[in-house]
């Protein structure tokens, strides 16, 4: 795939309307107060519109927020197959739950963040976005409405984004910003790229700098480490980085699953039958293809899934029955925080362990600090990672946070990315 794409500095935008793609789908509290609890993807949005603000654009922002079902029917259907009583299944119920993912906070955050209004619309792309986009000025921010309230978004539906591409007018130009959402063959994401000039914001130009040039031409010695719950989706990024990477790193719960394959005894750690014959083939690969691959040699283990469990270190693959391993063990971390100091480059995806217990965030804690004291350029995926980086406290010392979670995995498994196809090319 060519990531050679052209972006915002590339076109004229003055006195023009663009369609801006964001990906503003933040984590909101649960508490439905409408407080958005991390505000990153807002923020990394922010050079891209004070950019094309100063250049004398109207800009038309968009975005999705959750996944919310925009046909009734639908929506009860798939609550009842979750085991919801049909008769509580009320329309009431169906607008509140597309209620709490309306874009009136991220509209409010957006406006205070960039320190001027931002007008927003109440629907996508409908009588009160169509006014609105037509009466902004050069200078001035709207945002639509979800964008996945309408039924054509995730459908990529032609109709839907040329309808979308209208709001910008004939001479419009579509600039694409959200990284997070650039593995979506959606309508905004893409779809709209089919009748506007499509290039791309800063944002995505540095994740694909970053991620894109890692992958290709790595400083070397590149180190991944790969950790979180499942081998299974982790399949693709193993795949991939076995055919470009130096150094493999395991970690995290699908560790379990590489023991067990190798005859090791887990106890009651995450595991997935399925995948044993896959471990092995890839610690087979591995070693064909001259790639070290680095697994646990001692696990923290625990008697029950909790913050204050009982715990104690044994060696990797000799967990008794009733415990499971939430952590990498100290003899572990010593080995993988060895293989990241000589390393020109680290890609990081998935945590170590269970860090959101205190008790068993030590492996996590440990990787996250030997990255912010290497020279290597390290590059942390988004998702659990980012999490992880950022509440551990080192989120400043990476050389690169992904913002894309879903993204950044596909990226690294080495699929096109349809949000960055549609691009222009440079
Ligand atoms: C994300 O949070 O990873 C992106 O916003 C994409 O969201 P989605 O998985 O709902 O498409």
């Amino acid at each position: 795939m060519n990531y050679n794409k052209k972006t915002v500095k590339d076109v004229d935008v003055k006195g023009k309307k663009v369609l801006l793609r964001c990906d503003f789908n933040v984590p909101m509290a649960k508490d439905g107060s409408g407080v958005i609890t991390d505000d990153k993807r807002i923020r990394a949005a922010l050079p891209t519109i004070q950019y094309l603000l100063d250049q004398g654009a109207a800009v038309i922002a968009c975005s999705h927020m959750g996944k919310p079902e925009p046909s009734f029917e639908k929506w009860a259907k798939k609550q009842a197959e979750k085991g919801k009583d049909p008769a509580s299944l009320t329309k009431e119920k169906w607008e509140k739950s597309l209620e709490a993912l309306c874009m009136e906070p991220v509209a409010k955050r957006l406006g205070e963040l960039l320190g001027r209004d931002v007008v927003l619309a109440s629907d996508v792309v409908g009588p009160d976005a169509q006014a609105k986009a037509a009466a902004l000025q050069s200078g001035e921010i709207m945002l639509l409405q979800n964008t996945r309230f309408e039924k054509g978004e995730t459908k990529n539906d032609p109709e839907l984004a040329k309808a979308m591409a209208d709001l910008a007018g004939s001479d419009g130009v579509y600039v694409s910003d959200a990284f997070g959402a650039v593995h979506r063959a959606h309508a905004s994401t893409a779809g709209v790229a089919a009748y506007l000039p499509a290039v791309s914001g800063f944002l995505i130009q540095k994740e694909l700098d970053f991620i894109g040039g890692a992958l290709a031409n790595p400083k070397r010695p590149l180190v991944a480490i790969l950790g979180g719950a499942k081998v299974s989706s982790k399949i693709g990024v193993i795949n991939n980085l076995l055919e470009i990477a130096d150094t493999i790193i395991i970690g995290g719960g699908m560790s379990y699953t590489f023991a067990k394959a190798q005859g090791g005894t887990v106890g009651d750690s995450l595991l997935e039958s399925d995948w044993l014959d896959y471990c092995n083939e890839m610690i087979a690969k591995a070693g064909e293809k001259g790639v070290k691959l680095l697994l646990p040699v001692d696990t923290v283990i625990a008697d029950k899934f909790a913050p204050d469990a009982d715990s104690k270190v044994v060696p990797n693959g000799q967990i008794p029955d009733g415990w499971q391993g939430l952590d990498i063990g100290p003899e572990t971390v010593k080995l993988y925080c060895g293989a990241v100091k000589d390393a020109g480059t680290v890609i990081w995806n998935g945590p170590m362990g269970v860090f959101e217990f205190e008790k068993f965030a030590v492996g996590t804690k440990a990787v996250a600090e030997a990255l912010s004291e290497t020279d290597a350029i390290t590059i942390i995926g988004g998702g659990d990672s980012a999490a992880a980086v950022q509440q551990l406290g080192y989120a400043e010392k990476m050389t690169h946070i992904s913002t894309g979670g879903g993204a950044s995995l596909e990226f690294m498994e080495g699929k096109e990315l349809p949000g960055v196809a549609c691009l222009l090319d440079k």
